[in-house]
């Protein structure tokens, strides 16, 4: 056992059953030993996994482009103007946005200032290093919380904010519950992670741990039954272990965003599905995956902190609560017809510049089905 094993089976241990969902907080992010906090070359050719932001610059500019066009709408009182990443890991798709503004639209760019949410203070650093070039537009922030009561010495006296707010496979990595169909009861169990002399072992939380847990995250929000409406004659075939995920954390991270955005676009850009698409015959063992030096892997509690965590977001569920906070929804496409109809865009006066055949590459991965294009969505909604 590493020493990030030792700390889950402690904590395991005191409260016998661990939900899955505190031990991939813990896996992934554990202030020390936590995988997003050692592997800073993850995503990468060289790493786990790699994300549109490692193709190229490419995804960058045309997001910029996109922002540029979208941003020029907008009207702000007073006059500055928002970009906000949340998720930006080392900040490379930062530097491609604000280099192409830079360079493209340099009126627009002097009245942006571009937010980091990032709540770790050793990504933050990863993140000030690879942005040390635009130092003077760039501001971070460790959740939205902190723009929203921001201490009394800071100017910012009007928390909600005209712009963008974004994020690239963010919400794919947040800690989801992992559920189980109990076929001969006819109800969902929750998956727990339990210690089995060196290694962790899935254990059922039991109903009473279950009720407890309840009362101290709080009833219903990741209860599966009140997030997928199934029919009862589904439900009555439902074969026995049928799992699924929820992800209370994503709905509550898109909340929070809705909160602060005054005017302008709330954006994910996700691999993940409609509720309709999640619950299918197919998906008998839910969409939680591993990946271990650029395989993927269902034996999810293995390599702790050395293995990514991730599980596809349900976007149905992410709409709804941004529609509950007064967003309009405007888009939910495919990041192949979203990254097509910027470039249709962008085509018309040459923003992009001289294509090259490093371009098309980058863009035939961003955009193919069996590469980038399908299993990405992304959802736009506007306030
Ligand atoms: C899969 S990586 C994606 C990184 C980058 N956006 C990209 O596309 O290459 C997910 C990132 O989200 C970060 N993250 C997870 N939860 C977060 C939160 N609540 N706020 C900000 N960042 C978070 C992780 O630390 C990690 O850097």
């Amino acid at each position: 056992m590493n020493t990030l094993s030792e700390i889950i089976g402690r904590e395991a241990a005191q409260h016998g059953v661990l939900p899955f969902a505190r031990f991939m907080e813990l896996a992934l992010y554990c202030p020390v030993h936590g995988y997003y906090e050692t592997k800073k070359d993850n995503p990468g050719r060289g790493g786990d996994f790699y994300t549109s932001v490692g193709v190229g610059g490419l995804f960058g500019q045309l997001l910029a482009f996109q922002f540029a066009e979208w941003l020029e709408t907008l009207n702000p009182q007073p006059s500055t103007l928002n970009l906000v990443e949340a998720g930006a890991h080392d900040g490379r798709l930062a530097r491609d946005i604000l280099a192409w503004l830079q360079l493209k639209r340099p009126k627009l760019f002097d009245q942006i200032e571009y937010w980091i949410i990032e709540p770790s203070i050793r990504r933050q650093e990863w993140q000030k290093e690879t942005l040390k070039d635009f130092t003077p537009r760039v501001r971070w922030f460790e959740s939205f919380q902190s723009i929203s009561s921001p201490n009394p010495k800071s100017e910012i006296r009007n928390p909600k904010l005209s712009g963008i707010i974004f994020s690239n496979e963010l919400l794919d990595a947040m800690p989801v519950h992992r559920f189980g169909w109990d076929a001969q009861n006819k109800k969902w169990f929750e998956w727990g992670v339990a210690v089995d002399g060196e290694k962790f072992v899935w254990a059922r939380i039991s109903d009473s741990l279950a009720s407890r847990n309840r009362e101290r995250i709080g009833a219903g929000a990741f209860d599966p039954s009140s997030i997928f409406h199934l029919p009862s004659s589904l439900l009555a075939v439902l074969p026995d272990g049928y799992t699924i995920e929820t992800c209370p954390a994503a709905e509550s991270w898109w909340r929070d965003a809705a909160k602060v955005l005054g005017q302008g676009k709330l954006l994910a850009i996700d691999y993940g599905f409609t509720a309709d698409e999640l619950f299918s015959p197919a998906r008998r063992q839910g969409t939680l995956r591993a990946y271990f030096r650029h395989h993927a892997s269902d034996d999810l509690l293995a390599n702790v902190g050395e293995q990514d965590l991730t599980a596809h977001v349900n976007f149905s569920e992410i709409q709804k609560t941004g529609e509950a906070c007064g967003l309009t929804t405007e888009n939910f496409l495919t990041q192949s017809q979203f990254l097509t109809r910027i470039l249709e865009n962008a085509a018309k006066d040459n923003s992009l510049g001289a294509w090259t055949s490093a371009r098309t590459r980058q863009f035939q991965t961003l955009t193919h089905p069996e590469h980038l294009g399908r299993a990405f969505r992304i959802l736009v909604q506007s306030r």
